[in-house]
């Protein structure tokens, strides 16, 4: 393999390339009811603000980067796991939360995470109405604006606060997600459902959240936060308990290490 450069030169780069796509979206703020936005699905859209901040990443990114794979929602969301696995590679969300955004409700980050051999080793979550930018290194923390983060010390249910997302995306899903939801609901002290799961797993990583499930996601929703928790002391997997890899869609749990495991026997 050729030149590689340090963690800490990957994590400036992609610090520096999520405030630049921050600038679009918040440039777009004001403008939100003109904007040109289309359905992907039936529920999930694509707005102009999307393509414009992804567009400014890659510039970012790829002049720095030429040789990483690219792993990008909106121009290359079908690139091939056996890729990903080799060398660098880089796992973009340019705007998630669309649907918030659109609407003006403040919950919406950029999310990219670097992977080398497949596994994430730098990551930023930015949280653009909330200014607050979430970053990892594999082996040096968690930070959120430079501040160290863990993962909250909450092991009673009784006391926690669980972050989800809805299955939006597949109705079918529903009865399956609901019958989870009212064992949770029923045992916690309240669920919440903001709309981004990057900022879902970023509040993991900080604390706010005790612990979060969410059952379909792309890599590009999680790659980035799950190192975020991983690095702040907490456990990241999918659904089954075995180990996330942001090579392809999977259903994700996170928490602190007991409220995981707790919410994984109470989710099976
Ligand atoms: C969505 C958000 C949402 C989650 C969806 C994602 P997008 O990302 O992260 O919280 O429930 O599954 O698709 O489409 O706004 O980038
Ligand atoms: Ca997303
Ligand atoms: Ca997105």
């Amino acid at each position: 393999m050729g030149y590689q450069p340090e963690r800490h030169d990957l994590l400036r780069l992609v610090v520096q390339a999520a405030r630049e796509a921050a600038d679009v979206i918040r440039d777009a703020a004001p403008r939100r009811g003109s904007i040109d936005w289309q359905s992907k699905g039936a529920t999930d859209f694509v707005s102009e603000v999307d393509l414009a901040a992804e567009a400014r990443i890659l510039a970012r990114l790829t002049a720095a980067l030429p040789s990483a794979t690219v792993l990008a929602e909106e121009s290359a969301a079908h690139t091939a796991p056996e890729r990903l696995v080799r060398g660098l590679a880089l796992v973009i969300d340019p705007l998630d939360g669309t649907t918030n955004f659109l609407h003006g409700y403040p919950e919406y980050a950029v999310s990219i995470a670097v992977l080398e051999d497949g596994e994430p080793v730098a990551a930023v979550v930015y949280d653009v109405p909330g200014d607050e930018c979430f970053t990892a290194t594999a082996g040096g923390g968690s930070q959120l604006n430079g501040q160290p983060i863990r993962v909250s010390t909450i092991t009673e249910p009784t006391r926690a606060l669980i972050g989800t997302g809805f299955p939006f995306k597949d109705p079918a899903d529903i009865p399956a997600y609901q019958a989870q939801m009212s064992r949770v609901m029923a045992q916690v002290s309240g669920v919440r459902r903001p709309g981004a799961a990057s900022i879902d797993l970023a509040s993991v990583a900080a604390g706010r959240f005790d612990a979060f499930w969410e059952h379909m996601l792309a890599p590009w929703d999680f790659a980035a936060g799950m190192l975020l928790v991983r690095e702040a002391g907490g456990e990241a997997t999918d659904l089954q308990g075995a180990h996330l890899r942001a090579l392809g869609p999977s259903g994700v749990l996170a928490g602190n290490p007991v409220m995981r495991g707790w919410l994984a026997n109470v989710l099976a």
